[in-house]
């Protein structure tokens, strides 16, 4: 019960690891915010919750930047105040660089990157004012490294990490805290939702995704990182090693990404 009656906001909470974080606060004793566009699917993860923690269902598309006024007024009205907001909603992607329209590229950004920004400066505000609060960004591998087929993705969750880096910062000492998580491979919608060329959806279960690790032990180790108020945190399986790779032989990692098309 290590969140006992704090207010944790989950963006992207009808499937996957935000749908698995839901279940593993609400087992904390949380109470629960939880944002995404498919209604029905959020009532599901509600009644599946076993805690005894209060529930409001805030479902709105994240990349309607101006409706996120109006979202946080909700929560502030129904609950007080916002103690944990995990922004985990996000789109990938399956497409080559000369492949991909720009529009893509600007829609996944939209949401991985610009919708991320928006909420979390409307929710600080009322962190202050409770003098604390802690932001949680779903980063991926990707923020660290770059493969191909996902320019974008690895542009927006690279950028995650230079934005919210320099938000800790600079709101450090006024009690803010700041986690950023780096997932592999996670077995979730993820690949089926990723965005093709075209801007269709890719609507596959990738190899890599149905290998991946179980999204309730990702969501297990994303709560304990939280309590602990980890700055950084990766979880990942074999493909973990990339990222050493890249780090301390970068010429090495260069030549093998060359050839790499992971799905
Ligand atoms: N699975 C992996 O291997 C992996 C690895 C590294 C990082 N990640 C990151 O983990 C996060 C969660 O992804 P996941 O793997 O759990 O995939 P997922 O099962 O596809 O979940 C994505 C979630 O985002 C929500 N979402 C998508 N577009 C939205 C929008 N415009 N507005 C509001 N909500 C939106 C979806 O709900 P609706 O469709 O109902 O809106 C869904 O709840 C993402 O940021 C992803 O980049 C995943």
């Amino acid at each position: 019960m290590r969140f006992r009656n704090k207010v944790v906001w989950i963006t992207g909470a009808s499937s996957g690891i935000g749908e698995a974080l839901a279940y593993a606060f609400s087992a904390e004793g949380a109470h629960l915010v939880l944002t995404a566009r498919r209604q029905e699917r959020l009532e599901q993860v509600k009644n599946a919750c076993k805690g005894e923690g209060k529930i409001l269902l805030l479902p709105f598309d994240m990349t309607h930047l101006d409706c996120h006024a109006t979202m946080v007024g909700a929560v502030i009205e129904h609950f007080g105040q916002v103690d944990v907001l995990v922004n985990n909603a996000g789109v990938s992607q399956r497409s080559l660089v000369m492949e991909t329209d720009f529009s893509v590229d600007r829609r996944i950004m939209e949401l991985n990157y610009f919708s991320v920004v928006h909420l979390t400066k409307q929710v600080i505000p009322f962190m202050l004012q409770h003098e604390g609060g802690h932001i949680v960004v779903v980063s991926s591998l990707l923020g660290k490294f770059s493969t191909p087929l996902r320019s974008a993705y690895c542009a927006s969750k690279h950028a995650l990490h230079g934005y919210f880096n320099a938000l800790r910062a600079e709101l450090y000492d006024q009690g803010i805290r700041v986690t950023i998580v780096c997932p592999g491979f996670v077995k979730t919608e993820v690949s089926q939702h990723a965005l093709r060329g075209d801007g269709t959806e890719h609507g596959q279960v990738d190899p890599s995704i149905a290998k991946g690790l179980e999204p309730n032990k990702v969501a297990q180790r994303i709560v304990d990182a939280i309590h602990k108020k980890k700055e950084e945190v990766f979880i990942a399986g074999p493909e973990g090693f990339a990222l050493l790779i890249n780090r301390f032989a970068p010429g090495l990692f260069s030549k093998i990404i060359r050839k790499a098309r992971v799905t």
